[in-house]
Parts: structure tokens; sequence; C-alpha cells
């Protein structure tokens, strides 16, 4: 028997916080302003279409374990900081399910003094817990005063809402609370956050089935790595 037909397999509408948590998502990306780009209006779609779909079907709940990482020691600030600003229905519905998740790096190798200020959780994914196969949607942390070098996703697309915090894309702007940015597939991004305060991003991906089962994160080399490394 698959996971998918097991009878006791439990399913979204049996786990009333995690559906409460997407349904914040699905709010965002239905009521949310595209700013005029025909760009972002289409990703939007997107991910709505596909976060339509899942909450539709009642997914499957594959509860993985709880993972912590030292960033997290910043996640009640950060959660407090959201629950004052434009995204507190987002950042209660994230404290109720704060105690399961699954901080992670996601990369082979992450530079040491980044494995202090960032993770990332995934809320619906193929890994789970809400699995999902062609939308992926968590969120990152940073430390206060982080630089997550520069890196980008192959046939991913990808948005993040700010939920608290301050923070800065390619030197680009300053993003507030409430804020979407979109990276289309292959474009490169760094990112850095405020001088006092953590950081706490939402995210969605959109791509193929095989692409979002194993997204292959890599850390773009820099200039001096790549000289190191002769390439
Ligand atoms: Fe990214």
């Amino acid at each position: 028997m698959t996971e998918d037909t097991d009878i006791a397999a439990p399913r979204l509408r049996d786990v009333p916080n995690w559906l409460y948590l997407l349904r914040e998502f699905e709010a965002l990306y239905r009521h949310g302003s595209p700013g005029g780009s025909k760009l972002i209006r289409a990703h939007r779609k997107k991910v709505r279409d596909a976060l339509s779909r899942l909450l539709a079907c009642d997914p499957a709940i594959a509860m993985r374990a709880p993972a912590s990482k030292p960033v997290v020691a910043h996640m009640s600030r950060a959660l407090d900081m959201g629950e004052r600003g434009a995204m507190q229905g987002m950042a209660r519905a994230l404290r109720e399910v704060r105690a399961d998740l699954t901080w992670e790096y996601g990369y082979e190798k992450v530079p040491k003094a980044l494995g202090q200020k960032y993770a990332y959780c995934e809320v619906a994914g193929p890994l789970g817990p809400v699995k999902s196969a062609d939308l992926i949607l968590g969120f990152v942390l940073f430390a206060p005063n982080t630089t997550y070098p520069q890196h980008s996703h192959k046939e991913i697309e990808e948005s993040y809402i700010s939920v608290a915090g301050a923070w800065s894309e390619n030197d680009a702007a300053v993003y507030a609370p409430g804020s979407l940015i979109l990276n289309k597939p292959g474009d490169e991004h760094r990112i850095t956050t405020g001088e006092f305060d953590p950081c706490l991003l939402a995210y969605a991906w959109v791509g193929s089935h095989e692409k979002l089962a194993a997204p292959g994160m890599k850390l773009t080399a820099t200039r001096k790595a790549r000289r190191e490394q002769g390439i």
C-alpha cells in the first residue's frame, strides 16, 4: 500500500494548524498586488493555481523529524516582529507549527559562518510535511547582519515574501514585510540583512516535479573561490 492510499495516513484537514498556514500562503498569492509586472502576475498565478490544486486534493501529511539549526535562536524575535507588522497572519500561523519544523541548510557544504546565520524549513514539497509535487513552500530565517552568498536556481522560479525584518537583494533596494521579490530561473541573487534584527522570509518555488524533487542547491563560486580552484 502506498503512503497516499494508506487509510491511516493523516491528511491536511486532520492537522488544522498546517491547513491554516497554507491558507495564509494562498491569501498572499491571491490578494497581493503584482505591482504592474506581467512576470510577477504570471508567477503569482502559477503559485496560486498549484496551491489551489493542492488544497483541493487534501494532500497527505508526512511529518518529518523536527530539526534545529543555530539561527533558530532568532526565531522568537522574528515571529514577534512579524506579529506586529503587515504579515501578522502568517507569523501567527507559523508560530503554531514552529515546534514541528525541520530546519536545514540544503547545501552539501555550507560555509561555516553561514551555518550559524541561516537555515530554511519546508512547509509543503515532495518531502513534506504537506506532500506536494509541483510546488514548494517554506521559510528562510537569517540572523542580523548576514550575507547569503550569490546563488541561482536552475529551472525553478522563486519568490520571497518578507515576513519580518529588513533585507536587500543584489544591493538593489530594502524590502519591508509584505514585499514580494521574484527570482526567475537562473537569476543570480545575493541577500543581505539588517544590522540589528533577524529576517524571516516566506518563499515559493515552482518548477517541474523532477526539479523540485532534486533542486541541487549550489552557491555560485565567487571570483576568489574560482581563482583558488583554478576555474
Ligand atoms: Fe534563492
